[in-house]
C-alpha cells in the first residue's frame, strides 16, 4: 500500500508532520467559570502531542462569554485567556506537534451543563453561572430554552468577537484556526433552515443562510493575515428531511474555498435532537469524499476512525487527506504511535523512553 498516513500535509506554507490529528474534544475542565485552560487541558494536550499526532485542535472555544456550551468551557475573549493558552501551545509545540484552536460560539444551545456531576437537564440555571442564548430566530433545540434572536448589530458583535478571538489565538502561538460551522452551534443554526427562519439577508436563500459564517472567514482571515491556515468545521447534513444537507455544504465549500479557507472538517448531526444517525465505522466518510472530489477543497474526515489500517487506506485511496481521531485518541493518547508501528513506518518522533514498550 502506498506510504500514506505518515506523509507531512503542507497546508498553507505550514507543514504538518503527519495526518492523524486530534479533532476539538470540550474537557468541561474550567470549574472558576473565566475560560482559562487549566492544568487538566495542559497535561490532556501535551499527552495527545506526545503521541504522535500531526496536529492537536483544542476544544471548542468560546468567543464570547455567551458562546460557551456550558460554564465550563475554555474562552478567548480576553487576553488574560490568551496569556494562559501560551504554555499549551508550547507545549504542544515541544512534542512536535502543530497546535490548533476551535473557536466557537454555541448558540441556541449555549449555556447546558457538562455530562456528569448533578443532572444537567435543560439550560444551566444562573444561580450556577448559566446564560440566556442567543440564535438566528427564536426556536428552540428540544429542551432547552428559546434563544434571543440576534439583531444584525449583534451579528456584526458576533463576527468581530470571532476575529478578535482569532488574533489572539495567533498571538498565543497557534498554528491552525478552526470556525466552529457544525453540530447545531450558533454558525451551523443559521445555515439550516430548521434553526434559521429569518426574513433579512442573512436567512431564507442558501447565500443568505451562509452570509454570517463567509463574514465571520472574511473577518478571520483579514484579522490574522494571508499565512494562517484556516480550518471549517460543518455538519454536511442535519440528517433530517428538509434541513441542512451535502449538496448545501458542497455549494457552500466552494465558497469557503474562494473565501480562503484551507481545510473543511467534515462532520454531521448536531442541530436536531431527534435525528436517525446510521452510526458505525467511518460513517462520515462518504461525505468528505464527497466534498472533497466536488469542490477541490481538502478535507478531514471524522467519525469512528479508530483502526490503523483503516485510517492509512482513508488516507491512500485519497478519500481524505487528514483523519482526524477522537475518541479513540482519549482512549489511547499514543494511538499515532501504536499506528505507526502496526503499519510499518519508522517513525522518528517515537519517543526513546517508551520504545521497549515496542519491542
Ligand atoms: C467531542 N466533539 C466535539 N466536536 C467539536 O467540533 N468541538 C468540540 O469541542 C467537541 N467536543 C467533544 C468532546 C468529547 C468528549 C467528544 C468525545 C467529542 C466531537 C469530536 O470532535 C468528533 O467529531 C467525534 O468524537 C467523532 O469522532 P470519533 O470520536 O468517533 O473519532
Amino acid at each position: 500500500m502506498t506510504r500514506a498516513l505518515f506523509d507531512p500535509i503542507t497546508i498553507r506554507g505550514l507543514e504538518v508532520r503527519n495526518r492523524i490529528w486530534i479533532p476539538p474534544m470540550c474537557q468541561y475542565a474550567v470549574d472558576a467559570q473565566d475560560g482559562i485552560p487549566t492544568d487538566w487541558h495542559l497535561m490532556h494536550l501535551g499527552s495527545l502531542a506526545r503521541g504522535g499526532a500531526g496536529a492537536v485542535i483544542v476544544e471548542a472555544t468560546g468567543v464570547v462569554p455567551e458562546g460557551r456550551i456550558s460554564p465550563q468551557d475554555l474562552g478567548l475573549w480576553n487576553d488574560t485567556q490568551r496569556d494562559a493558552f501560551q504554555r499549551v501551545t508550547d507545549l504542544i509545540h515541544s512534542q512536535g506537534a502543530k497546535a490548533g484552536i476551535q473557536l466557537a460560539h454555541a448558540g441556541r444551545k449555549a449555556s447546558t451543563g457538562r455530562e456528569w456531576g448533578p443532572r444537567t437537564d435543560g439550560n444551566v440555571p444562573a444561580e450556577h453561572g448559566g446564560w440566556q442564548p442567543v440564535g438566528p430566530s427564536p426556536i428552540a433545540f428540544s429542551g432547552l430554552a428559546v434563544p434571543t434572536e440576534l439583531t444584525t448589530d449583534g451579528i456584526r458583535e458576533v463576527v468581530d468577537a470571532f476575529a478578535a478571538a482569532a488574533r489572539r489565538a495567533v498571538d498565543a502561538g497557534f498554528d491552525i484556526l478552526e470556525i466552529h460551522g457544525a453540530h447545531g452551534y450558533l454558525l451551523h443554526e443559521f445555515l439550516s433552515p430548521l434553526s434559521n427562519q429569518r426574513a433579512d439577508e442573512y436567512g431564507g436563500s442558501l447565500e443568505n443562510r451562509s452570509r454570517v459564517l463567509l463574514e465571520t472567514v472574511d473577518a478571520v482571515r483579514a484579522e490574522v493575515g494571508q499565512d494562517v491556515p484556516l480550518v471549517v468545521r460543518l455538519s454536511a447534513t442535519d440528517w433530517v428531511e428538509g434541513g441542512w444537507d451535502l449538496p448545501q455544504t458542497e455549494r457552500l465549500t466552494a465558497w469557503l474555498g474562494e473565501h480562503g479557507t484551507d481545510l473543511i472538517s467534515v462532520s454531521t448531526g448536531g442541530n436536531v435532537a431527534d435525528a436517525r444517525i446510521p452510526v458505525g465505522p467511518g460513517y462520515q466518510l462518504p461525505f468528505a469524499t464527497s466534498i472533497k472530489q466536488t469542490t477541490g477543497l481538502p478535507v478531514a474526515a471524522v467519525g469512528m476512525i479508530d483502526n490503523p489500517f483503516q485510517a492509512e487506506q482513508i488516507v491512500a485511496l485519497g478519500q481524505a487527506d487528514v483523519v482526524l481521531v477522537g475518541r479513540e485518541s482519549l482512549r489511547d493518547p499514543n494511538f499515532p504511535i501504536r499506528a505507526a508501528e502496526a503499519l510499518r513506518y519508522d517513525l522518528p518522533y517515537k519517543p526513546a523512553q517508551y520504545e521497549r514498550a515496542y519491542r
